[in-house]
């Protein structure tokens, strides 16, 4: 699934944006691209670097 239509940037790509070190809709953006054209899914990028600290925060079995 597309996390950001404009410049054709599928979810798992902007997973690894994170996993490599982007914190913010930013520096997702310097990453790769997206949420730097018409900004819709900006909000979605916040939700996604939200989402993936909450899991991460989950202590190991
Ligand atoms: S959908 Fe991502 S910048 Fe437009």
């Amino acid at each position: 699934m597309y996390a950001c239509i404009c410049h054709g940037v599928h979810d798992h790509e902007v997973h690894d944006c994170i996993r490599a070190g982007a914190r913010t809709e930013d520096e997702i953006g310097d990453a790769c691209d997206a949420g730097t054209g018409c900004g819709n899914c900006r909000q979605r990028l916040a939700d996604m670097i939200e989402r993936y600290f909450a899991e991460e925060s989950v202590p190991a079995a």
